[in-house]
């Protein structure tokens, strides 16, 4: 009995750190490239928090399908469905965004991104769509999150 307890608390224990490690994020139209997997520094589950006055870092794994001139970072947040340019100082995701371009078919890719989350930003929940984009304006990755300004 005792052993049975010990084993189902082991279980729950892996399904619920397994679980709260895993970012949930959904895939909105990736064309160009294959999204392996899309992760937040500090961590986050369901939805990721961003606090006030905080660094937060994005790293996107994907395949590019084909061979890629350029890559622009294009973000999105969504707010009862209607979606707000968020303007970035450097959207070049080969100089600020770790990749190396050209991008060659069939090969993995990086790519890391850090952010301040400025102290005046308004304090809601809402969904980021996060889009790599290539030369000509295709997706090559897009994924939405949702996330917590707090
Ligand atoms: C955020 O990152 C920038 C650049 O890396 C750094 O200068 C700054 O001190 C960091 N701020 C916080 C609150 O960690």
């Amino acid at each position: 009995m005792a052993v049975k307890i010990l084993l189902f608390a082991i279980v729950m224990y892996i399904i619920f750190t397994s679980t709260e490690a895993k970012m949930k994020y959904t895939d909105c139209g990736s064309k160009k490239g294959i999204v392996e997997n899309v992760d937040m520094v500090p961590s986050c589950g369901s939805v990721c928090n961003l606090h006030l006055g905080q660094n937060v870092t994005f790293t996107i794994t994907f395949k590019s399908k084909e061979n890629i001139k350029s890559v622009q970072t294009v973000i999105h947040g969504v707010l009862f469905g209607m979606p707000a340019p968020f303007p970035l100082p450097n959207p070049d995701s080969c100089s600020d965004g770790d990749l190396t371009c050209p991008l060659k078919e069939d090969t993995v890719y990086h790519y890391v991104k850090q952010f301040y989350v400025e102290q005046y930003y308004p304090k809601l929940f809402l969904n980021i769509k996060y889009e790599l984009v290539d030369q000509d304006e295709i997706d090559i990755v897009c994924v939405k999150i949702p996330a917590k300004i707090l």
